[in-house]
């Protein structure tokens, strides 16, 4: 159950000029965001989805009451050559909420597990997906619609999922309060908003690549067809391109999943 006047009141000035609708169950938050008339900006929040949308056509599963789910409609005014920088915007300060949420509430003496990003705008804590971001930019070419999953409280997740998701509460091992943590991360893209209004898009990309674990990682890839291609990744392009190698030839997608064929585990540095 969110608390709508605790989060208005806590929001900082600058990201959402009107309001938030909040719905306690719709069937995609992105859905409705797009059904709406408005101009303005404005965040929409669920407690649940009932038809939850994720990347490539795929469902965005989550259990009632327990997770983020929402929906940022935020306006840029940017060009279309600048247009991924809404992506690393996003997904680089999500990352960077996340990782400093659980270094405040974890357990130091234990291993602090390893946060990245995993291409295009997943967050993985130690290879498991965490969040999921499902960004659209339809018709209006400065509207965008940003939706962000996030496993907070959810500790079991079916089938295919098992193995290679977590959430937040199975890192810190106690119940996460869901409004406390999505006035921090409004407020960090608040505080930040400037690197974007400011046209820092350069400086943007640059933190969203050196938090991704990928580069020179041997990977399978899988394409939007599900054409599987087997190599190591030498780039993530300015333009939101995957650069592989791919029998010794160079291969750039735009659009596809990754798969680590290794893992990769390092200590946490603050
Ligand atoms: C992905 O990893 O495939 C993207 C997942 C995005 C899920 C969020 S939940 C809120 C918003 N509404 C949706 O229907 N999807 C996004």
């Amino acid at each position: 159950m969110f608390e709508i006047e605790k989060i208005k009141s806590s929001e900082g000035k600058d990201l959402f000029s009107s309001d938030i609708h909040y719905l306690p169950e719709v069937d995609s938050t992105n859905k409705y965001a797009k059904s709406l008339p408005v101009e303005s900006d404005l965040l929409i929040l669920t407690d649940y989805q009932t038809h939850g949308l994720g990347r490539m056509g795929r469902k965005w599963e989550s259990e009632k009451g327990k997770n983020l789910t929402f929906t940022i409609i935020k306006h840029f005014d940017i060009d279309p050559e600048n247009i991924q920088a809404v992506n690393y915007y996003f997904n680089y300060f999500l990352l960077a909420c996340l990782k400093n949420y659980a270094a405040k509430n974890i357990d130091k003496a234990k291993n602090f597990p390893v946060f990245e990003i995993k291409w295009p705008n997943d967050i993985l804590a130690d290879n498991k997906k965490m969040s999921g971001l499902l960004i659209e930019n339809p018709g209006n070419k400065n509207q965008f619609i940003i939706g962000i999953g996030i496993n907070v409280n959810q500790v079991k997740f079916p089938g295919e999922f098992e193995d290679n998701t977590t959430s937040l509460k199975n890192i810190i091992k106690r119940d996460i309060d869901l409004n406390e943590l999505i006035i921090e991360l409004l407020n960090i893209y608040d505080k930040n908003i400037n690197i974007i209004l400011k046209k820092k898009y350069k400086m943007i990309y640059k933190l969203w690549k050196d938090s991704s674990g990928v580069i020179g990682k041997k990977i399978e890839f899988k394409d939007s067809k599900s054409k599987r291609n087997t190599g190591k990744i030498i780039d993530l392009q300015y333009d939101g391109g995957l650069k592989m190698k791919v029998d010794g030839e160079f291969k750039t997608f735009y659009s596809g999943d990754i798969k680590l064929t290794a893992k990769k585990s390092e200590p946490f540095k603050e």
